[in-house]
Order: structure tokens, then sequence, then C-alpha cells
């Protein structure tokens, strides 16, 4: 599960969310976030997952028998495909720097002219969509080899080495001059810079980046013993997210600062300013700043692997569980798909640029469909379905592992579960739906 909630939504969208949105406050927003109404969350998928032994559709076609509900089950299964099809695309693109770090590519031609490489890079339509490909066929062999001999092993392996790294680069970076601004920006709050807007998006980067909303930490749970503790395991999933984020911003925003950069680079800040620093390092010490670039494009895609294993397995699971499929044909027949959405999303940013679907490119309707709507909605549907639908002796039988040790605040675990974390998702997909 720290796998799953570990990836790109840690390295790549929470240091340019936070330089977006306004440094430390910005944090403190997304901490609070986290404790109050993601973990809820996280514990409703959990609950469901172990208490059915069976992935969305499954648990809650078992938990409403004979009603339509499992079909919202099927939503959200679908939700993570769509994720899996545009995570996919972004996860080329650090398969193609990662081999750009390794060519030493980043130190030719002078520091300045590596930024414009991204932009000329992904509006190309070959080598994004052979990036894209590389990618998804890496995370259908892993995911082929099954849940333990597949996902369980290179979670396990690449978890604690993805740690290592962000901390090997953490230094480097802070080792910089000038990084000290960095720190004060990650650790200062302003809150003035508190708007709606801002905890919005605080409340949206949680989600995403604990995976929830689209069955796919109801799926993992579906195989968690009986006694496991499932606040234990909710608590340190969040927290291994939340640290793993926090070192990434602590990476990223002293370097950002050290360069003389403006934090609020947004989208391309991984792929463009950080290689721009890398090779603007890399004039005065070569070999340093040529490990580094590698550490650090190895960690954005192992970490974005550890994640994508994770939306496929929702999907294969289904196809497993309902349909009797074996796995490796399930594999194949949801890698046909994603990848086809995927070459879509990925030529997006070239060929297909002016297809646009209400004012989107097809990537941007992917992405904003299922973050803004999808995952929302599947969020409120497994905390009704947890808090409303199972009785409160249930809730107690599976938070306290059937007896095994005594709940940890388990009162207000629950009125979290159905009250606060209810209201609170509906209120954002209004919201959504007005903007
Ligand atoms: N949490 C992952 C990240 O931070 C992304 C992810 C994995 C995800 N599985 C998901 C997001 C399911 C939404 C739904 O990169």
């Amino acid at each position: 599960m720290a796998g799953s909630a570990i990836g790109l939504g840690n390295i790549w969208r929470f240091p340019y969310m936070v330089g977006e949105h306004g440094g430390a406050a910005f944090i403190i927003v997304y901490i609070l976030a986290t404790l109050f109404l993601s973990l809820p969350i996280f514990l409703s998928e959990s609950i469901l997952g172990r208490r059915t032994h069976l992935g969305p559709f499954g648990a809650l076609a078992k938990i409403s028998p004979g009603t339509k509900w499992k079909y919202m089950g099927l939503l959200t299964i679908i939700s993570a495909l769509i994720i899996l099809s545009f995570y996919s695309v972004v996860g080329g693109w650090s398969v193609d720097y990662f081999v750009k770090s390794l060519t030493l590519s980043f130190s030719r031609g002078g520091a300045d002219s590596v930024p414009a490489v991204f932009g000329s890079f992904i509006s190309k339509p070959v080598a994004p969509l052979v990036c894209h490909t590389i990618f998804l066929l890496l995370t259908a062999l892993i995911v082929g080899f099954g849940v333990k001999k597949g996902i369980e092993l290179f979670s396990k392996v690449t978890l604690p080495l993805l740690f290592i790294l962000i901390v090997v680069i953490l230094v480097y970076s802070l080792s910089l001059p000038g990084s000290s601004a960095g720190i004060a920006y990650l650790v200062k709050p302003d809150f003035s810079k508190i708007t709606v807007e801002t905890v919005a998006y605080a409340m949206g980067q949680s989600f995403f980046s604990l995976s929830l909303g689209v069955g796919t930490i109801l799926t993992y749970s579906s195989h968690i013993s009986k006694s496991e503790n499932l606040m234990a395991s909710g608590i340190g999933t969040a927290a291994s997210d939340m640290g793993f984020a926090m070192l990434a911003g602590f990476a990223v925003m002293p370097a950002v600062f050290a360069a003389g950069i403006a934090p609020g680079a947004g989208p391309g800040l991984i792929f463009e300013t950080l290689p721009y620093i890398f090779a603007k390092m890399g004039e005065a010490s070569p070999v340093i700043s040529a490990v580094v670039a590698i550490l650090f494009f190895l960690t954005i895609l192992v970490s974005a692997l550890t994640s994508s294993i994770s939306m496929l397995e929702t999907g294969v699971s289904y196809l497993e569980e309902e349909k009797g499929m074996r796995r490796w044909s399930a594999v194949g027949l949801l890698f046909l798909l994603t990848w086809t959405l995927g070459a879509l999303c990925s030529l997006s940013f070239g060929p297909l640029a002016d297809v646009q679907i209400f004012g989107c490119t097809i990537f941007e309707l992917c992405d904003k469909l299922t973050a803004n709507f999808l995952m929302t909605l599947g969020g409120f549907l497994f905390t009704i379905f947890a808090g409303w639908k199972l009785s409160k002796d249930d809730l107690r039988d599976e938070l306290s592992s059937g007896g095994l040790h005594r709940p940890v605040a388990f009162r207000l675990t629950v009125f979290l579960i159905r009250y606060i974390a209810p209201i609170v998702i509906i209120t954002i997909f209004i919201t959504n739906l007005f903007l």
C-alpha cells in the first residue's frame, strides 16, 4: 500500500503544488486533510476490502446483494485504469529522462538549452509513445507475476531503496549554496496564502497521493489477513506517504532556490527545472551532478512503477475474480486498453493537441475527470458503504481485528467515516462541478 501511495504524486506533483499554492501554509493544510479526511477514506476502503476479501465490484455486491451498487464499484475500477493510462505517459517521460541522465545528455549544449528539451520531447509523436509503451510493459510484467511474487516482491525491494535515494538527493540539494531560502519556503507558513482554493488543492493532493477513491486500496486490502491491524497499516501508509512527500519537497525546493528559479514553475518543475540545475551544477562538478541526476530519475521511475502496478492490479483482480480470466490474459487485455488511451493522451501534447473536449486536451480531460470527479465520487461511495452499510459492530470487529487489539480512537474514526468525510467530499464534488 505504501508502494501504491508513493509515486509521481510525491516527487512530481507535491513539490509544484507546494510551489504554486503558498509553500508551508499549503503543507499544513495538506497534513490536516490527510489525517482527518484521507485517513478515514483509506480505512473505509481497507475495511471493505478485508471484510469481503474481494475487489470493489465484488465487495459492494457482497455487502448489498441484489442491488446495482456493484456497478459503482466497477466505475471505480475503470477510473483506476483511466489514471493508469495518463500516469503511464508521465512514467514514460521518466524512462526517457532516466536514459538521458545515463547518457549524460544534460551536460551537453549548455545549461540554458536544457529546459526547452522537455517541451520539444513531449510534443514529438514517436519517442514519448515508445517510452509510454516501455513503462506500461514493465508495469504489466510485474503485475503478471502475481500479487506475492510480482507486486509485493517488487515493492518490498524498491521501497527502502527509494527512501535511501531520496535522502542522498536531499543531502546534495542542501549542500548547494543558497539552498536555505528553499528550506525557509517549506517551513515558514504565510497563513494569508490560505484560500478556499488552497484547501481544495491540498485535499486533492492528499487524495491522489494516497491512491484513494478508485478501489486500489480496497483491492490491496482484500489480501490483508484477519489479524492485521488496519488502523496501524493506515497510519503507517499515510505516514510514509507524507514523509516521502516531505523528503521530496526538501530535495527539490532548496535546489530550485539555489538555482534562483521561481518555485511556482508548475508541472515542468522536475523535468525542466531540475535538469537545468543538474546541468548548471555540472559545470563545476560534473561527476557528482551526473550521479545525482541518474539517481533522481531512477527514483522517479521506480516510484512511478510501484504505483502503476497498483492501478493495473485493481483491474486485473476484477477480471480474475468476476470473469474467471487467467492473470496473464487479464494483464494482456488491460495492457491493450490502457495503452490505447495512454497513446491518445501522449499524442495530445503533439499531433492531437487540437483535439479538445470541454476545452481540455485528452490528457487534461483524463486527469481532470478522475481527479475532480471520479476519485471524489469513489471516496464518497466507500465511506457511505463502510460507514452506513456496515453496522457499528462490524466496524469495531474490523478495526480491532476481531477483538485482537483495542481499536484506537474508535468513536472519532467512526464519526469521521460516517459524517465528516462524506460531507466534505460532497462539498468538494459540488465545488468542482461549479468551477
Ligand atoms: N498515489 C500515487 C502517487 O502518488 C498515484 C496512484 C496510485 C493513484 N494508484 C492510484 C492515484 C490510484 C489515484 C488512484 O503517485
